[in-house]
């Protein structure tokens, strides 16, 4: 049966206007004023904004880390996202040195078969860079549609590579339309700072923001970003979280070269001292990189609206207090490195981003959903509203508002670092191709609804 939304302000990326949108099975078909509803089913979206579907490329589903495991699993992650008007997610499939990338993704693709609610795709990390990798990722691209590669930068003798493999990368990547993605820290001097801290017994929370410098963050990005002109290559740094990486990313787009950037939510609105909170309760802000002083959230709003910085991935890598943030209790090296925010990135951005008055209506469609689409051969299927794409949109009151908090949530994980923050706008209702997963803020969805995403090679958008 189709399905006409009626009433609504539709919000792309380019533009905002008021017209009904028909949906036949999974696409949008028509979009305009007064469309022909026969037979469809009516959905009524007076006074609410139509987004189309929230895409959070950075997620940590069901991950091993930090000698535990990420509390939320392709089913309960997925239903988050959907809560928040997220539609698509691109999660990162970790890989070992020893490992195939074959074994690697197969690995992924158990995790998550059967068990999504939206759709969903893989990054792929790349552990080491020698020739059978080499080669292999050619067939990466090709049949699994896995078009961006990760490279960390730090987590030194657990994730981190070094800069060979990620110039080996970078030239392979150049060769087969890949995008080639950091975590830019430089592991080697925080895994210098950290042994000090620890010999000098600082063992707390904030510790672990005080050996993680800015510098060291802004070093490794300088770094990439150097590697990737010498392989004239493409380059997306995720999660910056500081002034140091924004301008090293914002003097090589000057020069014209292919760099991108994410920012997240956690470090747009929440700073340092979070990790100072006593009871060890500051052990719910550690993640990597670390919460900044406040003065960096301007920076990296300006480089949002400015674009310097393309997207926001939510970096959703959630741990509870009890039994898993604990772990670190006496050490914050033993702290799992992550925060569950999947579920709040897209109202946050809107709430303090658009209703603040800090970015666009337009903006924010750009960088919650539509550069991702584009940076992530996703585009036109997702990304937009437009004839003969995926009908992934979200039904969105601007008027209603909501406050965060872990009671209410639906991450798997039981506390919420944005606990207490009020938000202007609501999700009410949201459909993924075409069906809906949540309706009048039920959820309504089915498990094992969300297909894989192979994805189209990088072209520059
Ligand atoms: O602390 C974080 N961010 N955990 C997830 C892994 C990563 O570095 O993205
Ligand atoms: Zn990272
Ligand atoms: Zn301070
Ligand atoms: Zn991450």
């Amino acid at each position: 049966m189709k399905k006409i939304i009626r009433g609504g302000t539709v919000v792309t990326a380019s533009d905002t206007y008021q017209a009904d949108v028909l949906i036949d099975q999974e696409k949008v078909i028509a979009i305009g004023e007064s469309l022909d509803a026969e037979g469809a089913e009516i959905i009524d979206a007076a006074h609410c904004y139509l987004f189309p579907g929230g895409i959070d490329p950075h997620t940590h589903l069901s991950m091993p880390f930090g000698g535990t495991m990420t509390s939320d699993d392709f089913t309960t992650g997925t239903i988050a996202a959907a809560f928040g008007g997220t539609t698509s997610i691109l999660d990162f499939c970790l890989s070992s040195k020893g490992q195939t990338l074959q074994e690697a993704i197969g690995i992924w693709h158990e995790k998550s078969r059967g068990k999504a609610v939206i759709d969903y795709g893989f990054h792929l990390m790349i552990a080491e860079a020698n020739d059978a990798i080499l080669e292999e990722l050619g067939s990466v691209v090709e049949h699994e549609g896995i078009t961006s590669l990760k490279v960390f930068m730090a987590y030194k003798n657990v994730l981190q590579a070094d800069d060979e493999t990620l110039f080996k990368t970078l030239i392979r990547a150049k060769e087969i339309g890949a995008l080639v993605q950091v975590h830019a820290e430089n592991g080697d001097v925080i895994d210098y700072l950290t042994q000090k801290a620890i010999a000098a017994g600082h063992t707390e929370p904030i510790y672990h923001a005080l050996t993680r410098p800015p510098e060291a963050e802004g070093e490794a990005t300088g770094r990439a970003i150097a590697l990737t002109a010498l392989a004239d290559a493409q380059l997306y740094v995720v999660h910056v979280s500081c002034a140091q990486a924004v301008q090293r990313i914002a003097e090589a787009r000057e020069k014209g070269w292919n760099i991108y950037g994410e920012t997240c939510p956690q470090y747009l609105v929440l700073d340092i001292h979070e990790l100072e909170r006593p009871d060890f309760a500051g052990a719910k802000y550690v993640w990597s990189p670390p919460l900044r002083e406040a003065w960096h959230q301007e920076t990296l709003w300006s480089a949002l609206g400015s674009g310097i910085l393309q997207t926001i991935g939510s970096d959703h890598c959630p741990f509870n207090f009890v039994g898993q943030k604990e772990l670190g209790r006496d050490d914050f090296r033993k702290i799992p490195n992550g925060g569950p925010i999947i579920e709040d990135r897209f109202g946050i951005l809107f709430s303090e981003g658009v209703h603040a008055g800090r970015i666009s209506l337009n903006q924010f469609v750009d960088v919650t959903s539509t550069k991702a689409a584009k940076l992530f051969g996703l585009f036109p299927k997702k990304g937009t509203i437009a004839i003969g794409s995926d009908a992934d949109i979200v039904i969105f009151d601007p008027k209603a508002t909501r406050v965060v908090s872990a009671n209410t949530h639906h991450m798997n994980v039981d506390y919420n670092p944005f606990e207490g923050i009020k938000l202007q706008g609501d999700v009410v209702s949201v459909l993924s191709r075409g069906n809906f997963v949540i309706r009048e803020r039920q959820y309504v969805g089915s498990t094992g609804a969300g297909q894989y995403l192979h994805r189209k090679r990088f072209a520059k958008p």
